[in-house]
């Protein structure tokens, strides 16, 4: 059973069905709502532990109906909480999405969040030295996100930085990831590159592993073993909402990560082709025996 730690955000996502994507100063009528648990650190955390990993969390929650939702229902897939400090002074994050053809707009309001600091990332140091992959995304502050790759880098654990949502990040913290896990925009972002260059490139110019998700496209990976870019093809699915698929596909990563980069990309494609069958981020997540159906097929 492998270890994960994940560093990162916790949201109520707030789920409208609509037909389209309204225009701007435009009023819709969707067809439905509801509140699903949400976050891409807590997304991912759940992705883990429904494949079998031990899994701890490092984040915050207000002290909120939504905070007691939501650390509830990480408490319910096994996750451990010690490092959810929960704030009186604060709401709990929260994620407004409109569904519309299978895809997704989001927007979301950090909150509790963003009061994630580096001394609550070096008071989990003993999960994360005893943990087989840590995975750590940017909804929280940057300097929460640096603390845990030295840290994690420190203690010689792989780390995973996912870095979405896009943003330009510093050349010497890409390097401290073990495996930087974007989509084409994020790359292109993180790297301060022009959005037109092709993905392959924007791969060999990083300065680290990169496995680079590409929707139903499946995912390209790079690292000292494949120094050129290798493609794994996505598996085929009836798409009815993609909320969560990346971060599907990270928790798999890490989980499957000691069976060599191909493997873990090829069930990371598979995780996050099943995720994306049903409603919420966290909804269509599967079990690892969910997994190895679908590659048996
Ligand atoms: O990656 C999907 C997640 O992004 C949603 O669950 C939402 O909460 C936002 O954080």
């Amino acid at each position: 059973m492998p270890r994960i730690v994940v560093v990162g955000s916790i949201n109520m996502d707030l789920v409208t069905l609509a037909p389209r994507f309204p225009g701007p100063g435009e009023t819709l009528l969707g067809s439905r709502f509801l509140t699903a648990h949400g976050g891409k650190g807590a997304n991912q955390a759940v992705a883990a532990a429904r494949l079998g990993a031990e899994v701890a969390m490092v984040g915050a929650l207000g002290c909120d109906a939504f905070g007691d939702q939501l650390h509830a229902g990480l408490a319910r897939e096994g996750i451990a909480l010690d490092h959810v400090v929960r704030l009186a002074d604060e709401g709990s994050g929260s994620a407004s999405i409109t569904v519309a053809a299978g895809e997704n707009q989001i927007i979301v309001v950090p909150a509790a969040n963003a009061r994630v600091s580096p001394a609550q990332v070096e008071a989990a140091r003993d999960a994360i030295a005893r943990a087989d992959a840590v995975l750590v995304q940017l909804e929280i502050p940057l300097d929460a996100v640096e603390a845990t790759l030295r840290l994690a880098r420190r203690e010689n654990v792989p780390v995973i930085l996912n870095p979405a949502p896009a943003q330009k990040l510093p050349a010497e913290w890409l390097k401290l990831a073990s495996y930087l896990t974007p989509n084409q925009h994020e790359l292109a972002t993180a790297l301060g590159a022009d959005e037109q260059t092709d993905f392959r490139e924007l791969m060999r110019r990083a300065p680290c592993p990169v496995v680079l998700t590409r929707g139903s496209e499946g995912a390209w990976y790079r690292d000292d073993v494949h120094p050129e870019p290798a493609h794994q093809a996505g598996f085929k699915v009836d798409a009815i909402d993609t909320t969560g698929a990346g971060d599907t596909f990270n928790g798999a990563l890490a989980v499957f990560l000691h069976e060599g980069l191909p493997a873990a990309v090829r069930k990371a494609c598979a995780a996050a082709a099943l995720s994306v069958t049903k409603l919420g981020a966290q909804g269509g997540m599967p079990s690892a025996h969910e997994v190895v159906a679908l590659l048996a097929h």
